[in-house]
């Protein structure tokens, strides 16, 4: 099968395996290249087939010579139709992992069930006894309560009031206004249920409950803040509750985990295009900005080179440097001043018309059809390729 990228609005319905693999295999390249880390070795990863989540499967393995288990929930090749790219990136991360000779293990399912959490312990016990680090990384629009069997779905929305901001068609570059009217209560309640912090409480309990904690045990989960031009979509939107939600978790499961003299922390990240934030309004568009001005000052970074960040600040010194609320700041780059104040500039003055030259959609673009596996020069998107590939 010969394939190519095929957008319909903020998603790809296509993938490339050889492309994901090659996106995967640059991570471990920049990781490898890297200063190596003393850090956790037995870590689980929950939502670990794109994004923060996949980044920090690949930090922890090639940069703290871990061994992994990733739990994501993707879909296989069938019927014609590709996999998905968290698929294909999947496979490539176990090949390259085990070829390296760590454990590189994964699991296809939804991790808000039961079940999926049941069968990730078994194969926890299995593959790697206690785990020193558990990542949190899962990004999704719905969320099926395990005890209930209720779906809520959550929602991009301002509360209070409509917000109108600029945004971007990224495929078109049409800038325009958008206007989005405020969540209610109960959309505000559902995107906590789906994107605040009970599912990662539930999986240190089901952990902690099958004695796979080791001790001195870390579990991490990632957030944003961001600046003023997306605070009433994000921060103060409906999301932002969630996150509110899930940093307030980090504090009652860092209680909890006293007895292991255990940490959970939360780390606000720089924004980045991934599948899920490529779904926000008015973010793109903000990306796109954000990305001219820190290349301009050498500032820009990847999930990969946050990942890597990240566990050195973790890991590199007797205490971890947070926030005042306790927050590992990985957004302090993005969050600079001078960032800031460069990003405001070109946001008031910004017009379909200048985009491509105050913004850097080329690099949105790109980043956003690697995500899928495409825009990778050393792959030829000629070539017929099978879609089915699996791990043995
Ligand atoms: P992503 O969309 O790339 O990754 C989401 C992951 O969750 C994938 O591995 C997917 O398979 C998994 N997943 C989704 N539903 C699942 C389910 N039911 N069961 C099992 N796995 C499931 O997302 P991204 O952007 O990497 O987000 C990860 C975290 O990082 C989120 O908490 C997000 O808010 C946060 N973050 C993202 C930023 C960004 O700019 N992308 C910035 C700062 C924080």
């Amino acid at each position: 099968m010969i394939i190519k990228p095929k957008i319909r609005g903020f998603i790809c319905t296509t993938a490339h395996p050889a492309g994901c693999a090659a996106h995967v295999n640059r991570q471990i390249d920049y990781i490898k290249d890297s200063t190596a880390i003393q850090g956790a070795k037995k870590v689980l990863v929950i939502g670990a087939s794109t994004g923060y989540g996949l980044a920090s499967r690949i930090a922890a393995s090639f940069g703290m010579g871990a061994d992994t288990i990733g739990v994501s929930y993707e879909r296989p090749a069938a019927d014609g139709r590709t996999a998905s790219a968290g698929w294909y990136n999947t496979v490539a991360f176990e090949r390259a992992a085990r070829a390296a000779g760590y454990i590189a293990e994964s699991i296809n399912g939804d991790a808000f069930s039961h079940e999926i959490k049941q069968e990730t312990l078994k194969l926890v016990k299995e593959k790697l006894g206690k785990v020193d680090l558990i990542v949190y990384s899962v990004a999704s629009p719905r969320r099926t309560h395990p005890d209930t069997g209720e779906t809520f779905n959550s929602v991009l929305k301002p509360i209070g009031q409509p917000f109108t901001n600029k945004t971007v068609n990224t495929n078109t570059g049409v800038v325009s206004e958008i206007t989005l009217e405020p969540a209610t209560q109960e959309e505000i309640d559902n995107t906590v249920t789906v994107m605040g912090g009970e599912d990662w409480s539930l999986w240190l309990k089901a952990l902690e409950e099958a004695d796979l904690l080791a001790d001195g045990v870390t579990t991490l989960a990632y957030s944003y803040i961001g600046p003023e031009i997306t605070e009433a979509i994000y921060r103060k939107g409906t999301i932002g509750q969630a996150k509110n939600d899930l940093e307030a978790t980090a504090h009652t499961l860092t209680k909890q985990l006293e007895r292991y003299q255990g940490k959970a922390y939360v780390s606000v990240n720089k924004a980045l295009v991934t599948q899920s934030s490529s779904a926000i309004p008015v973010v793109p568009l903000y990306i796109s900005l954000l990305f001219k001005v820190m290349k301009e000052k050498g500032l820009h970074e990847g999930c990969i080179e946050q990942a890597q960040r990240l566990f050195e600040k973790l890991y590199s010194g007797s205490t971890v440097e947070t926030d005042e609320e306790g927050r590992i700041r990985l957004d302090n780059w993005e969050m600079r001043e001078d960032v800031q104040e460069a990003v405001k500039a070109a946001w008031s003055e910004i017009t379909t018309e200048n985009v491509s030259e105050r913004g850097d959609l080329e690099q949105y673009r790109l980043d956003f059809l690697q995500l899928f596996g495409f825009g990778f020069d050393e792959i030829d998107y000629e070539l017929d390729v099978d879609p089915e590939v699996h791990t043995n």
